[in-house]
């Protein structure tokens, strides 16, 4: 099988004491960057779309092919996981049937019953197929309309109860959230991190809103269960910073500098650059 699922590369992270990168992928460009990266630091890798990112790239079937067909004509040698990230109920189902190799489903918003309930469904549907499964318990902070939360704190006795449906891997907040840190973050919260790993009894730990995390907090964070580190900002700001800067100093108005194989380099060329400083950062460099 060209793509694996994540579980057997979370497990060996988990015993190892390093992460495995969990990057966003939003396009092709993003995601031969990212698969370059990988083989070059010679890094098992997840790669992982959101429903919405999915659907950009024209959906599921299409990025199931693009990953399939890149890890072939680019000859990968890693192992490499294609995930579902916040899956919904009915999304996590249709990424099974299509493809993917790993799914999360996101049940916090539910309540905490149901949540089970659903989480226990999926877990079934796709370990009968092979696929890695994901849950999450509380939520993870982050921007939505301006407006910046502080990380949620997850439950460890909810921590416990999810883990203890056979789930591969588990994403409990604690205080992190997507996109970009307020300048004020507290941090981490590990006296929580340790709780809940010591609560779900050695099921690897999930950690999401990777972006901008020193690696001093990361580093402490493996050391208590802390396995898969999800990354999706920062990929996006390092294209975004080098393709400006390209463009602010007049160089896509040079030669034939509008191609976008030559308009884009520049920011790829900084994903691949950020991408293999955060699996350096990660410990997952020589684990392929
Ligand atoms: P960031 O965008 O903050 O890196 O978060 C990524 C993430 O956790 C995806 O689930």
């Amino acid at each position: 099988m060209v793509l694996v699922s994540a579980k057997e590369m979370i497990d060996k992270a988990h015993e190892g004491h390093y992460a495995i990168p969990a990057f966003n992928t939003n396009n092709l460009e993003w995601t031969k960057c990212i698969l370059a990266a990988c083989e070059e630091m010679k890094s098992p890798v997840i790669i992982q779309t959101s429903e919405s990112a999915a659907k950009y790239m024209g959906g599921y079937k299409m990025v199931v092919d693009m990953v399939k067909d890149l890890h072939e004509s680019m000859g990968i040698t890693i192992p490499v996981a294609l995930h579902l990230d916040h899956g919904s109920y009915e999304g996590a189902k249709l990424c099974i049937e299509t493809g993917y190799t790993s799914v999360m489903f996101d049940g916090s918003h539910f309540d905490f019953e149901e949540n089970v309930e659903k989480s226990k469904e999926i877990i079934m549907l796709a370990h009968s197929v092979g696929v890695s499964v994901e849950c999450e318990v509380g939520g993870i902070g982050g921007t939505e309309d301006g407006v910046t939360s502080n990380g949620e704190l997850a439950d460890p006795e909810e921590c416990k109860k999810i883990a203890e449906l056979g789930v591969d891997f588990l994403a409990a907040g604690i205080g992190n959230i997507h996109g970009k840190y307020p300048a004020n973050w507290a941090g981490l919260n590990f006296d929580r991190l340790n709780e809940i790993n010591e609560a779900v009894n050695g099921k690897p730990l999930v950690l999401h809103g990777g972006s901008g995390i020193p690696f001093e907090q990361t580093s402490k964070a493996i050391t208590m269960g802390v396995s898969k580190i999800n990354v999706n900002t920062e990929l996006q700001l390092a294209f975004a910073a080098a393709t400006r800067d390209f463009i602010v100093a007049g160089k896509d108005l040079e030669g034939k500098n509008y191609d976008p194989r030559k308009l884009l380099k520049p920011g790829c060329d900084a994903i691949i650059a950020k991408a293999k400083e955060l699996i350096k950062g990660f410990g997952s460099d020589n684990k392929a």
